[in-house]
This record gives structure tokens, sequence and C-alpha cells, in this order.
């Protein structure tokens, strides 16, 4: 890499590693993360795409290992990512396309990928305030469903999103891309379903419970007395009674058509937007 002389933040001679062989054990272990078992044992994932990298420094995620393609070498704004992984006590790897690829499992793979520590929000920390929207998810399954659901939630200004029971991987790299980098800026947090009932009661907010049998339509419900939690379904069996009777409404989306129910990422994004309708506008907030 090329740094000026004086530029304090650039890595020192040595701390960027040069690797092109797979056998490499570094190009290993980050390959491994493709597999849950591996993120949960070392707290970390992936990103891909020099945006999200960026993203995610900037929301102080904590990153390990940064790892470009020596394509991507000497640009001005890889440099200065690979300068803050430096700085914070990271590796920074050049590698060939080749690795790239098999780390990413993509045949024409992102120039840059990063390797942070993963972080959920502790259910127990978040008491929900007056203007705010969060999503609980009962054992959402699908990586694009729990990526695209993120990305929207970010969108419609929702304060957080909720996993409930065994759910899919937010920190995985399918779902990661689908946030399209708001899996950064959107905290997450997870819990039984007991626990979350246990929470949610005690919360303040008004449970809003999504259901094909649910008596009230969704555009009838006064969303802005209480902070809201929008409590969604698994994509095949729908919610359960346990979850469906923690919640204060039961609501439906009507539909016509021969569609049996909606896309779970539709039917939440639908239910953002009404829920957050008298707090979204086209002017910029103050
Ligand atoms: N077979 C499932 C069932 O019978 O509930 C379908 C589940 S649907 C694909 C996934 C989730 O999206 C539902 O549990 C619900 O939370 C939400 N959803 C989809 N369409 C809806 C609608 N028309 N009204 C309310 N919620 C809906
Ligand atoms: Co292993």
């Amino acid at each position: 890499m090329s740094f000026e002389k004086d530029d304090r933040r650039a890595p020192r001679v040595g701390t960027v590693k040069e690797v092109t062989s797979l056998s490499n054990p570094i190009i290993k272990d980050i390959r491994a993360l493709s597999q849950k078992k591996h993120r949960e044992e070392t707290g970390t994932f992936m990103a891909e795409g020099l945006k999200l990298v960026i993203d995610a420094l900037e929301l102080n995620w904590s990153i390990r290992t940064l790892i470009y393609a020596k394509a991507a070498k000497g640009k001005a704004p890889v440099e200065k990512v690979a300068a803050k992984t430096v700085a914070s006590g990271g590796l920074v790897l050049e590698v060939s396309e080749k690795v790239l690829s098999a780390i990413t499992r993509r045949d024409n793979p992102q120039m840059v990928v990063g390797v942070f520590e993963s972080h959920y929000r502790p259910l127990g920390d978040i008491r929900p305030k007056e203007n705010e929207t969060y999503v609980a998810l009962d054992r959402v399954r699908d990586p694009g469903n729990l990526g695209t659901i993120i990305r929207t939630a970010d969108a419609a200004g929702a304060a957080g999103v909720i996993l409930v029971g065994e759910t899919t991987d937010p920190f995985s790299i399918e779902t990661v891309r689908a946030t399209m980098g708001s899996v950064f800026a959107l905290p997450v947090s997870r819990a039984e379903p007991r626990a979350f009932l246990d929470w949610a009661k005690n919360s303040g907010a008004e449970i809003v419970a999504t259901h094909l049998a649910g008596s009230v339509d969704y555009r009838t419900i006064d969303y802005s007395k209480k902070p809201v939690v929008l409590l969604m379904g698994n994509e095949q069996q729908g919610l359960p009674a346990e979850l469906a009777d923690g919640a204060g409404r039961l609501a439906r989306i009507p539909q016509q058509g021969r569609a049996d129910s909606l896309n779970l990422a539709v039917a939440t994004g639908v239910m953002l937007y009404e829920a957050r309708r008298h707090l979204l506008s086209l002017d910029p907030p103050e």
C-alpha cells in the first residue's frame, strides 16, 4: 500500500498480509464463517462490499479482518478502511480474486469483505418510547425475508427487530446481503417466546399481532397512542396460539384474488408503513 510517511493512521509495513492460497489457515477460518456454528463460536460474521464496510465502521461496529482484492489496492476509500482496521487492531488481507470468490461463494465477488463482531441488543435493555415501532418475528426461516424486513424496518424508521424462537441467522451472508447494510443500523434482539411475552407485557407497548384469521382490519387500529410492536408469524405456520394470545390485537390485511397470504416480508412492510404513517413524511427531519 502507498501511504504517506506521516499519515499516522496508515498501516505500518507488515500489517497487510498478501494471501493467494486457499489453504492458508486464516482464509480457512474466514471461509468457515459461512456456517452458523462458526459464526457463533467466533462471534463474528462477514459483510461484503465497500459500502457496507464503510457503513459498519461509521456505525462503530468492530472490524476484525478486512479482505480486499489486489485490484482494489491503492483506491483511496479502500486504503481508508484498511487504515481504520489496523488502527483498531484488526488484520488486513490482500487476496487474489480466487480467494475472494471462495470466501463469498460468488463468481463475481465484491472487491472488499469485512469480518465484524456480531452484536445483539439485549431485549431487557429495550424500553419502548413514544413513536417507536418494533418488529417481532416468530421463527422467521428465510434469510431473504429477514434481510428484507431489517432493511424495510430501517427505512420505515422502526427502532428495532426482535427475533422470537429459533430463527434464521441475521448475520448469515445471505441475510446481511439482503439488508443492504441496514443490519448495521438497526438493533436486533432475540428471545424465546416466553421471555418475549413477559417483556411485551411489561413494555408499555401495544402488541399488534398479524394473523390470517385476525378480525381487525389493520387500517382501523390507532397506532399513535403507544409505542407499537408488530408481531409477525412464521412463513409456513403463521403465529402459534401462545404468541397470538399474548397480543392485544389480531390484525388482518384484506386480500382479494387467489393468494392464500402475503409473503412475510411484504406483510411486514405493509404493517410498518401503516403503523408509522403519521410519523413519516417526505420532508427531511430537522
Ligand atoms: N400458512 C400461514 C398461515 O396460515 O398463517 C401463512 C403465513 S404468512 C406467509 C406469514 C405471516 O405474514 C403471517 O403469519 C402473518 O404474520 C403475515 N401475513 C401474511 N398475510 C397476511 C394478511 N393478509 N393479514 C395479516 N397478516 C398476514
Ligand atoms: Co468446524
